[in-house]
């Protein structure tokens, strides 16, 4: 089985879940956050090496107040005890996203799930906490100008060069997954998703569980991916 060694999943549709059912959008988030707990076990088990989820991104700081306390205020729950599954299960835990303005508790929450994973081995779970893809480029772009003006030699420099100035130094993103049914990307993982391939679907993402999660894979099995080349086998 040609299983996609890193995923991605946009992670919508939790407020239109909440809505439909007559319930505050919160509970939406709180149901999708138990629907993250399963997948990511799921997603290696399958395995999928590297998981990346859009938890929070630097425009949701545009909503309420009230929702985004009680966004961030889960993140810390998850982060502290909720997770603890995940960390038996042998998965590091790791945040990617600017800290600025991030709440001190959220940061504490971060330091302390990274540290407490951070000899895991057996797969990566990427969390996407106040992340932009345009941003991480600039961040990473800064930290490349920092390095040239030390004196680096950029003649050689490589497209693959670079991933090591984002965030984390993970490899490309083979399979991006959207829930909720929109077609766009929101500025998530731009760098790394060069050459993914899509998978929108409608399911909101609290109802995005192991069979939705399948059938994502089972697309992914059939898609020729040809880089830019030709594939001989296929193209026929
Ligand atoms: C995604 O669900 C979770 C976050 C953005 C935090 P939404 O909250 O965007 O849900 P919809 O798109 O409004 O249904
Ligand atoms: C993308 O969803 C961000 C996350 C899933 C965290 P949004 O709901 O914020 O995206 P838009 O506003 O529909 O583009
Ligand atoms: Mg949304």
């Amino acid at each position: 089985m040609n299983v996609p060694n890193h995923v991605a999943i946009i992670m919508d549709g939790n407020g239109r879940w909440a809505t439909k059912r007559g319930l505050e959008r919160s509970a939406g988030h709180l149901e999708g956050s138990k629907t993250l707990e399963k997948l990511a076990i799921h997603a290696m088990d399958m395995g999928v090496k590297v998981l990346s989820v859009y938890a929070f991104s630097t425009d949701n700081f545009k909503r309420s107040k009230e929702e985004v306390d009680y966004l961030m205020n889960l993140i810390i729950k998850y982060f502290n005890t909720k997770f603890d599954k995940l960390v038996k299960k042998g998965i590091k835990v790791i945040v990617s996203g600017r800290k600025e303005p991030l709440r001190e508790d959220v940061l504490k929450a971060i330091k302390n799930i990274e540290e407490k994973t951070k000899d895991n081995d057996k797969a990566i779970l990427n969390i996407c906490l106040n992340y932009g893809g345009q941003e991480e480029i600039i961040d990473g772009a800064i930290k490349l100008a920092q390095d040239i003006n030390q004196g680096l030699d950029i003649s050689t420099f490589k497209r693959e060069d670079f991933y090591k100035y984002l965030y984390h130094d993970l490899p490309p993103i083979d399979l991006l997954i959207r829930t909720g049914g929109e077609i766009r990307v929101s500025n998530f993982m731009l760098y790394q998703m060069s050459y993914s391939e899509f998978y929108f679907t409608n399911t909101y993402f609290p109802d995005f569980d192991k069979s939705e999660f399948n059938k994502a894979i089972f697309m992914y099995e059939n898609r020729d991916r040809r880089f830019g080349g030709i594939n001989d086998k296929k193209s026929s």
